[in-house]
């Protein structure tokens, strides 16, 4: 059965669950791990899982999805273009699509504004393919019957007005990161002005202990209080503040109590949305926290590069 938490309406119309999850463990090689959270995500009342080809698993979603006796209506899928074939929308899309083994895929988002070249390296700003034209390229997928909403993901205020004002579709959804560390407020009324909603990447940011030490919204003492005024976990706290703000949250998580735990939204109070929406002025805590993600995992990511998958 599916989880009871709220969706959000996109502007195609399209309904995203506020809960979705995130299928980023690093580099290729985890399909396993993958499918068999995807499968106990879906167990236990998920209904939107947010890949993307440049996480090596779209088969093991694919695979996962399958496998459940769940109505592939049901299910909210997200893909996303990697940033080496801005050049080739159309060819990437097809082939997204032919490992998720599916017909089409809700929301397609561009992974990056930033294009990049066989290399790996970045494309300067305006030179071609410009996010502009690959953008172009994926509003021609609507007209497939493949991709039922297309958005943006890692764009800023600047980049999106410049993408509004030469396209003809107002993306979907623009996932970006957005924490309790990182509210992106001025981010987040733009997107609403102009109905795009916002997916928050990166609200759980690992377990802080496995880091260097600093501070991290799931300790702050403020967090622990509402956690335990409301009976639960400051993790949940972190994740309803997301949804109550209008921000879809895709945590991932490979250990069935967690996945269980990241799905059971509860209620803040107005006093409780305030507390957390102050949390980033503490000394140290407005940050971004993308370093924070790296574990062992992750680690060869950075091995004689400056950028992980996802650019960080
Ligand atoms: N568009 C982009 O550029 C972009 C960038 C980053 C992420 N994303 C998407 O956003 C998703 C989530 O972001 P993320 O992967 O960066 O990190 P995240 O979901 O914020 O954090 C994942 C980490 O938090 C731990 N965790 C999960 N649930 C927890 C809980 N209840 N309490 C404490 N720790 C918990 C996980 O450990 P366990 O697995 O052991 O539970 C894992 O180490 C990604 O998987 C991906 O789909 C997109």
């Amino acid at each position: 059965m599916a989880a009871d938490i709220p969706s959000f309406t996109l502007n195609t119309g399209y309904k995203m669950p506020s809960v979705g999850m995130g299928c980023w463990l690093g580099p290729a090689g985890h399909e396993e791990t993958v499918e068999q959270m995807c499968k106990t995500a879906l167990e236990v009342g998920y209904r939107h899982i947010d890949t993307a080809a440049g996480y090596f698993n779209e088969a093991a979603v694919g695979r996962a999805i399958r496998a459940s006796s769940i109505p592939r209506a049901d299910i909210f899928v997200v893909t996303k273009l990697p940033n080496g074939d801005h050049g080739r929308v159309a060819a990437s899309f097809a082939e997204s699509l032919a490992k998720l083994g599916l017909d089409y895929v809700d929301l397609y988002l561009m992974h990056w504004p930033q294009a990049a070249g066989p290399d790996g390296a970045t494309i300067p700003r305006g030179t071609s393919p410009t996010f502009v034209e690959t953008y172009k390229e994926m509003e021609k997928l609507l007209a497939t019957g493949q991709v039922r909403s297309i958005g943006v993901s890692n764009f800023s205020v600047k980049n999106l007005d410049e993408l509004l004002s030469a396209t003809d579709v107002v993306p979907a959804a623009n996932q970006v990161e957005v924490h309790p560390c990182l509210p992106s407020v001025e981010l987040m009324q733009y997107c609403e002005s102009k109905g795009i909603l916002v997916t928050a990447t990166r609200l759980w940011v690992c377990r802080p202990k496995e880091y260097d030490g600093k501070p991290v919204f799931l300790e702050d003492p403020d967090v622990v209080r509402i956690a335990s005024d409301r009976g639960t976990t400051p993790g949940q706290v972190a994740l309803s503040w997301g949804v109550q703000r209008r921000t879809a949250v895709i945590p991932k998580s490979e250990n069935a109590g967690r996945i269980k735990q990241n799905i059971s939204l509860v209620t803040l109070s107005a006093d409780d949305m305030s507390t957390m929406d102050a949390i980033h002025k503490k000394p140290g805590l407005h940050r971004s926290l993308l370093r924070y993600h790296l574990n062992a995992r992750m680690a060869p990511c950075l091995g004689g590069r400056t950028r992980t998958w996802d650019g960080t």
